[in-house]
């Protein structure tokens, strides 16, 4: 009998990776999401809402899994509305898993904010780079401390074993997710190509020229699969990131010539794209129009303002990786790589248009 995950948040970049990736691993993947927004290989996908129990008892009634892996959020408008309603999430589904099954591991996806503070505290009081995960919470209030409670209060409630991960900004594929770098900075490529604008690094001087890292999010999906069966992974937090630093004035001309375009001159401040994005729709639909493309607005698949939020941090952000090798775990990820494959898949999929 293969073994047997739900993925909640399936439709996400963090939960579509992940699911396949133990997909590939000959596990039998249960994704559950509120809408169906696209069909996943090898998934079996349900529908049920993280803030309505009696939804999730329909969708979880009569199907068997061990593990979990918990890869949803919901943005509210403060860090106290962020706490109680994404901690009533995992709450929420972590019991309506239990009267469903008897679970055995339980994978949390967190983030680098864990270190950094929440978007309304950013960089307050920011840990100091490397982040390792014995490093202490900050002294600022973050969900992410709260989901982290909830996890271990059922845990040991219920008995199972669990993993916390901390990724970095995700690149890989997911279409009208919240926040996709990735997704965005190929739209921002292709509306440059098309309409002969400078392909302009968005962010600020401290994230151009200090060091940084990401995280593919396969390699995500390859470390969740790791932890939810490595015993000494149990109960153990860990960052997840590609294993490589680099500095955004190195990368930016890849990324660049990997979308066709010429990396424009840096005018030595940020220029957000939220704002100075406001023809995408337009420029966007005409793309559609003349590649024959999958009829998404541009405003669907970009996240201008989480792009914005990333690339503009003033301080330094990357994580060490050394906890996870010392247990075994030495995947790594090239990050240009992340970018290329991506690129290639959205080209693949008719999401952007071809190099040619
Ligand atoms: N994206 C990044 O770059 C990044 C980087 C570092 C850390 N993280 C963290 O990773 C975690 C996962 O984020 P993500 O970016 O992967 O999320 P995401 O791409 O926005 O996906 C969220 C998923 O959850 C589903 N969902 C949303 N509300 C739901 C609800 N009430 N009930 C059931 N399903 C629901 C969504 O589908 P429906 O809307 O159809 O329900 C979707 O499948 C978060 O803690 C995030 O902060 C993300």
């Amino acid at each position: 009998m293969p073994r047997t995950v739900l993925v909640v948040g399936v439709t996400g970049i963090a939960g579509y990776n992940t699911a396949q990736a133990m997909s590939a691993a000959g596990w039998r993947v249960l994704g559950l999401s509120r809408s169906h927004r696209y069909d996943i290989p090898g998934v079996e996908q349900v529908r049920g809402d993280v803030l309505d129990p009696e939804s999730l008892d329909r969708a979880l009634q009569g199907r068997e899994f061990s593990h979990v892996v918990f890869t949803t959020w919901s943005r509210q408008e403060t860090e106290a509305e962020n706490r109680r309603v994404n901690s009533a999430m995992l709450a929420n589904l972590l019991a309506a898993a239990g009267r469903a099954s008897t679970l055995e591991h339980v994978a949390l996806v967190t983030g680098l904010k864990h270190y950094l503070g929440p978007f309304d505290a950013y960089g307050e009081a920011p840990a100091d780079t490397p982040f390792r995960e014995s490093q202490g919470r900050l002294p600022v209030e973050n969900f992410y401390y709260d989901q982290e409670d909830v996890l271990f209060a059922e845990a040991e409630r219920q008995g199972f074993s669990w993993s916390v991960h901390r990724p970095h900004t995700l690149i890989g594929y997911a279409l009208g997710n919240v926040m996709n770098m990735g997704v965005t900075l190929a739209v921002y490529g292709a509306l440059c190509r098309a309409t002969g604008d400078p392909f302009v690094f968005p962010g600020s001087p401290e994230q151009l020229n200090g060091i940084t890292d990401l995280t593919d999010a396969r390699l995500l999906g390859r470390h969740v699969l790791w932890s939810s069966t490595e015993p000494r992974a149990r109960n153990q937090a860990f960052n997840t990131v590609n294993g490589e630093v680099f500095r955004w004035r190195q990368l930016w001309p890849q990324v660049a010539e990997a979308l066709g375009v010429p990396a424009g001159e840096y005018p030595g401040h940020p220029t957000p794209l939220e704002g100075r994005m406001d023809h995408a729709d337009e420029v966007w639909a005409g793309l559609v129009e003349a590649y024959d493309l999958a009829p998404y607005k541009a405003s669907e698949l970009a996240s201008w303002w989480h792009t914005d939020a990333d690339l503009g941090r003033e301080m330094e952000t990357f994580a060490d990786m050394t906890k996870s090798r010392s247990l075994g775990f030495l995947d790594h990820q090239s990050t240009i790589e992340s970018f290329t494959d991506l690129f290639a898949q959205l080209r693949d999929a008719r999401i952007i248009p071809p190099l040619d």
